[in-house]
């Protein structure tokens, strides 16, 4: 039940309950060392403290090499030393700073009547049907289209993307449809080279990172991986609405305080912890929890664990609005703190209130499928239908 060796399943995260192995290794071995199967041996770490620790010492705790388990056969991650995930400082301090501008408070209010007329949009073509996927239908499109609008993919263009992006990530391996994506994106990059435009695509077709303009191959990386990131976005949503529809007295308390919205939104991301993990080679010795890892280790941050943790968060297993204070890691720490958080948030408050403001109610339709995965958790489908309050 509690095997360790387990969280490397997408079964276990899928259909299983992996906070079970998670809540024993805190107790029992919380800095533990897995051998190597398929994927190389690494190490994890399951208590809050640790996980926020490596998050903001990106000096022993590196990025550069890979931020996600991957079988050891695929060699290493084609965008390691060159994505802003896959990148440590210096460098990645310089090349956050080229799109770093477009997701502040500032911009992301810029945006803010955008995503409204978005989710408005979205949510009135999904009503229309009664019976909707709330993951596809609804926060899979609000997600792609806002990340869309940013890049500077034209409006018309951006259900074409969204299908791609679909087929590329999350039915895993659409090779056809990844190169589709791809292709998109080459052709932005030179329009955009050749016209600059007020985008994220021509920012980083642009710009200098540490003096020189970025070759051709890490634009398209960070574009992709901007696109792939929005996948939390989209799984962080979708698994908030579950949770409100599994614990509906959340949902009637939210209803009757808007004021509960801002720490709804911090509990929705605590609770989900769409990131299921986060990976760091260790680039010197260092002891954690009294183990010794080596340089050269791999450490494996395992966020929904550190997000229940009962020395942090008083009745970790709960799921509760009001919760204060929260101070969660679903969005990493550090020099990587995630990029798109204020985005996340403003969508998720948008939406939020769209809801909590229509004449209808949520119900479930049938049951969810999870995504099978050790790198994102949440609902893959989550059919919903509407009734009248
Ligand atoms: C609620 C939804 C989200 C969650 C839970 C989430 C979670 C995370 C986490 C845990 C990290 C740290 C990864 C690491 O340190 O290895 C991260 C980084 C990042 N996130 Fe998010 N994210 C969300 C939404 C978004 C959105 C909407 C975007 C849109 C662009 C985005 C873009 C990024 C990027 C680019 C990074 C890498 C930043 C860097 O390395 O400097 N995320 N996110």
């Amino acid at each position: 039940m509690t095997d360790p060796a387990r969280l490397t399943d997408p079964a276990l995260h899928a259909d299983g309950d992996p906070h079970a192995v998670w809540h024993w290794m805190r107790g029992h071995s919380p800095v533990h060392r897995h051998e190597a199967t398929d994927l190389p041996a690494f190490w994890s770490l399951t208590r809050y403290e640790d996980v926020r620790a490596a998050y903001r010492d990106p000096k022993v705790f590196s990025s550069a090499r890979g931020v996600l388990l991957r079988p050891s056969k695929l060699g290493e991650d084609p965008g390691a030393g060159m994505t802003l995930a896959l990148t440590d400082p210096p460098r990645h301090k310089d090349l956050r700073a080229v799109v770093a501008g477009r997701f502040t408070t500032r911009a992301v209010r810029g945006l803010e009547e955008y995503m409204r007329t978005a989710v408005r949009t979205i949510l009135a073509e999904a009503i229309e049907r009664e019976r909707f996927d709330f993951v596809h239908d609804v926060v899979g499109r609000l997600s792609m289209y806002t990340i869309g609008h940013i890049m500077g993919v034209p409006d018309e263009d951006h259900e074409q993307l969204y299908q791609w992006t679909n087929e590329a990530f999350e039915a895993g391996v659409s090779l056809a449809a990844h190169q589709e994506l791809m292709r998109y994106f080459i052709d932005l990059m030179y329009a955009r080279m050749a016209d600059p435009a007020d985008d994220v695509v021509s920012l980083l077709a642009g710009d200098t990172v540490q003096g020189e303009l970025l070759p051709e191959e890490e634009i398209l990386l960070n574009c992709e991986n901007l696109v792939g990131a929005t996948e939390n976005g989209r799984l962080a949503l979708a698994g908030g609405i579950e949770a409100f529809l599994e614990h509906p007295g959340e949902w009637e308390r939210l209803r009757a305080d808007r004021d509960l919205l801002a720490p709804a939104i911090e509990e929705i991301l605590r609770w989900t912890s769409s990131a299921v993990h986060s990976m760091r080679s260790v680039t010197e010795p260092v002891v954690i929890g009294g183990q010794r890892i080596e340089a050269g280790d791999w450490v494996v941050l395992w966020v929904p664990s550190a997000n229940r943790d009962e020395e942090v968060f008083p009745e970790a297993g709960r799921f509760d609005i009001g919760r204060a204070p929260n101070r969660h890691l679903a969005l990493g720490g550090g020099e990587h703190f995630c990029l798109g958080s204020v985005l996340a948030r403003a969508q998720a408050r948008l939406l939020l209130t769209e809801l909590l403001d229509t004449p209808h109610r949520i119900e479930q339709d049938g049951p969810a499928a999870r995504v099978r995965s050790i790198a994102v958790s949440g609902p893959e489908t989550l059919p919903v239908r509407l009734a009248s309050v």
